[in-house]
């Protein structure tokens, strides 16, 4: 059986010059990239999207291409600072455009990993914003993965998608590599289901 390279699109980062969440977010994606993965990055300039309505019949073209996106991923790490206690506005309101997926076959995030990490200014905000990350996942069907990154960066410097800590380097990675490998089995179990059921169809023919 020939798999599909999984699809893993992060989200996150802001637009301050050398955003520490958009950093490590791209160390993450960079790790599922060497592991074999097809990545996008919708960093902190390409959150800016009008506030989601509802009932507004049409997308902007940024924001129908992070839907688009979704749709295929097969994974989805999440990047957001700590703001007041939670996640930033621009990355909430890019995810509340993940209700144009509610009526999807795949609904929402269902079946995907997600992976979460959070940078305050501290460590009581990090631990926040990324227990918001995960209470956004199971509202969303996703499955949180078990790693999740909380990154206090008063302390932890990140320049040229780079860290001058080793240990976060080895939290962000092992993390998306959880996010990599569920991947890999759902995208596998979803093959075997639809190998059982055309196997069914088949056989009833008979
Ligand atoms: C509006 C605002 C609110 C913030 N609130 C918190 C907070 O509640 N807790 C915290 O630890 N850091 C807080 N911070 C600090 C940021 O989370 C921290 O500087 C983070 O690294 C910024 O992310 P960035 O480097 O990707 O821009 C806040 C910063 C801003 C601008």
């Amino acid at each position: 059986m020939v798999m599909k390279r999984p699809l893993i699109v992060g989200m996150g980062g802001t637009t301050r010059p050398g955003s520490s969440s958009e950093q490590s977010l791209a160390i993450a994606l960079h790790k599922a990239q060497q592991s074999g993965a097809e990545t996008m990055l919708f960093r902190g300039a390409d959150l800016i999207l009008p506030l989601y309505e509802p009932q507004s019949k049409v997308l902007a073209p940024d924001a129908k291409a992070l839907i688009d996106a979704l749709r295929r991923a097969d994974g989805v790490i999440f990047s957001s600072p700590c703001y007041h206690g939670g996640v930033s506005g621009p990355l909430k309101n890019a995810i509340d455009y993940t209700e144009e997926m509610s009526a999807d076959e795949r609904v929402y995030l269902d079946g995907r990993a997600v992976g979460a990490i959070c940078c305050g200014f501290g460590v009581q905000g990090p631990m926040a914003g990324l227990n918001a990350l995960r209470a956004i996942t199971h509202a969303l069907r996703g499955w949180p993965v078990p790693l999740g990154v909380a990154i206090n960066s008063a302390a932890v410097k990140f320049r040229d998608c780079g860290c001058d800590d080793e240990k976060t380097v080895q939290q962000i990675e092992a993390m998306a590599d959880q996010v990599l490998n569920f991947a890999v089995m759902s995208i596998q179990e979803r093959a075997k289901a639809r190998a059982r059921s055309s196997l069914k169809c088949n056989t009833s023919l008979v």
